[in-house]
């Protein structure tokens, strides 16, 4: 494969007219007019320095950073992990950058002990094996066990009933054909849309005594069947002991008796399986014939749903207990506005060995560290202040990154321009983004200067665009990664981009630097591609004497929500109010985007100009604040922002306006006139916020 290139604009090659002669002329006359009174920063040198980051690419410095990382397992708060801690500030205190690392206390949860056994009605006992393929002592490899974290500890024994994705809707199904699962240990197949401690809350709320959960993993891409998915099972993100605010070392902290503890983890035990042992179950199954769909969707030899004869004991005992965990930051001062803040993000804690999660977007990270500490040798300062950032603990429920955001919300608030945050960098083929819509435009012109790893000539662009008709950017609505305490707590600007959907090994303990190299990188062109379109934004946002946010996108993109939100409801509530705020955010938009495109075109005058365009960056920084709300979702309260968040409802097909949508889901058990005034209450809100957003991009007292 080829090195990592700009894509250069075709207009450069062809034969100049005269007309382009002359402007190019001009232009190095004014640069060179202006150099002399305020170097260096120019536009010819930022993209001297964006070609120089491009042509720095290294697979061979991101396959050893990756090596290194993986050498061992590294759970957030064990001491395996310190030494990662450590990998990472060496790192970037080599590269000559500022270094510091910041501890937090937190409630962890380990396992001690686990087991689930099968009683058949003849007196046979069946103990199903718990472990992954090949291991017999997992404390020897440094490995914990596979378990849910904050799962309470405790025996629930019972008959057993599958209950396919275990959602309001698939227990509907079961109730249909008259099985009910109150007293019964469900078995759940992984995959749907929802998290895994919906999931156990969905089963608690109908009786369940304990879960058991599986994937069926994708043979082809050596998940061998027999990996076990760990994952967190708490309630909300961050330090349950801490709800609100940073756990620093002598800060207050709440007893684990709290019911504000106790509300964030299940009160039924639960367990992951592999595929194999969940087979032992399945097959024994009897009862009512399971759905076709529910059987045609995997290779399980699945027929009834029970429940039957057989009793299943499942037995979790673990210990939650407080651990300090560390953040580690490089910064990298900006030289003309120090105080403004670009953040870029990746969590470092890992289940096991951690290669796709969350060490690819580490070692990638690792790599714009040393690509940018090369671009400071050669004279470059960012005119921002860029920070690299790593998260610990973001597998227990995004702690470390939750608790700085919290420590640090007002400066962030005042400073922060965006984050961009990068959890499994490379999962397999095919680029992913996620973002808030004012960040689109920066995000397809980045991908049009990065090769494409899989392609000859093509960029990630052209490709992405090949494979999706369109170039298709997500939103920031799903609470699974760094960027939702930036996003839905602080009002943060936010991308999270990634490479490949999903891949088999997530959370087991085959996700290593072979699985890496034989299923989804061989060469690291992948990751030298993510290292380019992450390092690329993040020039951009530092760099680009006007911000690059563009809130036309967002006006659209809200414009497309109303549309979409009115096929759920009917004539009895009003959307004008959607309609009006949008309308005038689109103009502040607008405004904004004029106003920037005057101030490009007088660059490098006076210290007046400086100002101006200052003034104008605070209002495309601050735009994404007003969508916050300090009331936030009802019922998630530390949840602030009103267009992107969780649904409390993870099903709903309504996936932006979190209030609004719940409203529409909880008005079905009201009246209809309190469901209809509860849904009009909500949309005034979302109207009010995208007021906010519209008043602080136009910067204008009323
Ligand atoms: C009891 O039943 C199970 C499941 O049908 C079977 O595998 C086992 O061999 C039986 N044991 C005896 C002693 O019959
Ligand atoms: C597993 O390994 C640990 C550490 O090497 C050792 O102390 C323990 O005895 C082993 N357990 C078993 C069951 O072999
Ligand atoms: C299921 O059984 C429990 C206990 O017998 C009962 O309280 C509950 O109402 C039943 N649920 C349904 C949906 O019938
Ligand atoms: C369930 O299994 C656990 C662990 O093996 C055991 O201690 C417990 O007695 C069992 N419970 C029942 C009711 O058999
Ligand atoms: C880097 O890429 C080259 C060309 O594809 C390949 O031969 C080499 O093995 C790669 N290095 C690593 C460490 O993967
Ligand atoms: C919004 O509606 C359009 C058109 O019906 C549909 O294609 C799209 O998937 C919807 N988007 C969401 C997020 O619901």
């Amino acid at each position: 494969m080829s090195q990592n290139l700009t894509k250069s604009n075709n207009s450069f090659t062809s034969k100049p007219s005269p007309l382009c002669t002359f402007l190019f002329l001009t232009i190095l006359c004014i640069l060179g007019f202006y150099t002399v009174h305020y170097p260096p920063r120019n536009p010819k040198n930022a993209l001297l320095f964006q070609q120089i980051f491009l042509s720095s690419a290294s697979n061979y410095t991101i396959s050893s950073y990756l090596r290194s990382l993986t050498s061992h397992p590294h759970l957030a708060g064990t001491k395996p992990s310190f030494e990662t801690i450590h990998y990472v500030k060496s790192h970037f205190e080599n590269l000559g950058l500022e270094t510091h690392t910041l501890p937090f206390k937190a409630l962890l949860s380990y396992p001690i002990h686990a087991s689930v056994s099968m009683h058949f009605y003849n007196g046979t006992v069946l103990d199903l094996p718990l472990n992954e393929m090949g291991i017999s002592n997992y404390s020897s490899l440094g490995l914990v066990q596979p378990y849910h974290a904050y799962s309470p500890s405790g025996t629930a024994q019972g008959k057993v009933v599958f209950v396919n994705y275990g959602s309001e809707d698939d227990y509907s199904v079961l109730g249909v054909m008259g099985v009910n699962v109150s007293g019964c240990i469900v078995i759940v197949k992984k995959g749907g849309s929802l998290s895994r401690g919906a999931i156990v809350e969905i089963a608690e709320k109908k009786g369940a005594l304990g879960v058991l959960m599986y994937a069926e993993g994708d043979v082809s891409r050596g998940s061998f069947g027999f990996g076990v998915e760990r994952g967190t099972v708490m309630k909300g993100v961050g330090d349950p002991l801490s709800p609100g605010w940073a756990g620093v070392e002598d800060g207050e902290r709440l007893e684990l008796e709290d019911n504000k503890v106790l509300d964030r983890f299940p009160g039924i035990p639960s367990l992951p399986l592999s595929f194999e042992s969940a087979q032992l179950i399945l097959e024994s199954l009897r009862g009512p014939l399971a759905p076709q769909e529910w059987r045609n969707s995997g290779r399980s030899k699945l027929s009834g749903v029970g429940p039957d004869q057989v009793l299943l004991n499942l037995t979790y005992q673990g210990e939650k207990k407080l651990a300090t965990i560390h953040n580690v930051f490089a910064v990298i001062r900006g030289l003309e506005e120090p105080d403004r803040y670009v953040l870029m993000g990746n969590h470092r804690d890992a289940w096991t060995y951690g290669a796709v999660d969350p060490n690819s977007g580490t070692a990638t990270l690792l790599d714009i560290a040393r690509r940018y500490a090369l671009l400071m040798r050669k004279g470059w300062n960012p005119r921002r202040t860029i920070i690299l950032c790593s998260w610990d603990a973001e597998e227990f429920g995004m702690i470390g990154s939750t608790e700085w955001v919290e420590l640090n919300l007002v400066n962030l608030g005042a400073k922060a321009v965006a984050y961009l945050n990068v959890d499994c960098a490379v999962q397999g083929p095919g680029f992913f983004a996620r973002a808030t819509p004012q960040l689109d435009n920066l995000i397809f012109e980045v991908t049009k200067k990065v090769k494409d790893p899989d392609s000859e000539v093509a960029t990630i662009y052209d490709k992405w665009i090949t494979m999706n008709g369109i170039s298709n950017i997500e939103r920031l609505s799903g609470v699974d990664s760094d960027f939702a305490p930036f996003l839905q707590h602080a009002g943060v600007p936010s991308v999270d981009i990634y490479y490949g959907r999903d891949f088999p090994v997530y959370h087991t303990a085959n996700d290593d630097f072979n699985w890496m190299i034989n299923h989804a990188d061989p060469f690291f062109w992948r990751h030298v591609a993510m290292a380019g379109v992450w390092g690329l934004l993040g020039l951009h946002l530092a760099d680009d004497p006007v911000l690059p946010l563009n809130y036309l996108s967002y006006a659209e993109q809200l414009q497309e929500h109303k549309n979409n939100l009115s096929s759920f409801l009917d004539d009895s509530v009003s959307l004008t109010p959607l309609v009006t705020s949008i309308k005038e955010l689109q103009s502040a938009a607008k405004r904004a985007n004029d106003e920037a495109k005057t101030l490009m075109e007088q660059e490098f005058t006076d210290d007046r100009l400086a100002l101006k365009m200052r003034a104008l960056n605070d209002r495309l920084m601050l735009a994404e604040r007003g969508f916050l709300d300090m009331d936030g979702i009802k019922g998630r309260e530390w949840f602030k922002h009103l267009i992107y968040g969780p649904c409390s409802n993870q099903e709903s097909n309504l996936v932006f306006f979190p209030g609004i949508s719940d409203a529409i889901s909880e008005s079905m058990r009201m009246s209809q006139r309190d469901g209809q005034a509860a849904i009009q209450h909500e949309i005034w809100r979302v109207a009010r916020a995208i007021q906010r957003a519209a008043a602080a991009l136009k910067g204008e007292l009323t």
